[in-house]
């Protein structure tokens, strides 16, 4: 069995720090059309990101679920883009975590298919040692080592979202 660590790995405070860095850092990158979230994980960076933007783009959410495991390729299945008119848009796709990539990687592909002018990634956590799809994120809140995290939007088992830090699962004696 697990349990969530007592002290946070980030702490409220300070992804509210980073995020007023990170939107300015998106600001300064252009302008955006639409904030494309992907549930249910990011509901919460994405309301925290985009109420420090300056820019005022549209915000849609899909949903993203990934099949698969180490001995077939995984493939990403994705809900609620067919609603969505991307022709020309300028896309700002925002996750709680970049973990293989395989997320992110298809998506960007799908909603380039899809006509988007251009797809900017932005995640709150990154765990690059985990990589195996050929993905960077553009905007990264923090980069951290490999362990699984909760809280703040990110679940075990559906639990633990509503956290407001980020805390790591550790076996419980
Ligand atoms: P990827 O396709 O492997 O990059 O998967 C990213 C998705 O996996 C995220 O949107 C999360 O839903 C989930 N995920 C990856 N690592 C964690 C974690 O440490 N805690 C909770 N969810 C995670
Ligand atoms: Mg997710």
């Amino acid at each position: 069995m697990y349990k969530v660590s007592e002290t946070p790995l980030v702490s409220k405070e300070e992804i509210e720090k980073r995020l007023i860095v990170l939107a300015k850092e998106v600001d300064a990158s252009g302008e955006y059309d639409l904030v494309l979230g992907v549930l249910t994980g990011a509901f919460i960076v994405v309301a925290d990101l985009v109420r420090n933007l300056s820019c005022n783009p549209n915000i849609s959410f899909i949903k993203a679920s990934s099949y698969g495991n180490s001995t077939e390729s995984s493939s990403v299945v994705v809900q609620g883009l067919e609603k969505l008119c991307l022709e020309n848009k300028r896309i700002l796709l925002v996750d709680d975590i970049l973990d293989t990539g395989k997320t992110f990687f298809a998506l960007v592909e799908q909603l380039k298919k899809l006509g988007a002018k251009t797809v900017k990634t932005c995640v709150l956590l990154d765990k690059p040692s985990r990589r195996e799809a050929d993905i960077e994120a553009d905007f990264v809140g923090f980069s951290i080592e490999n362990k699984f995290v909760v809280g703040y939007g990110l679940d075990y088992a559906e639990n633990y979202r509503s956290l407001n830090g980020i805390f790591t699962l550790e076996p419980s004696e």
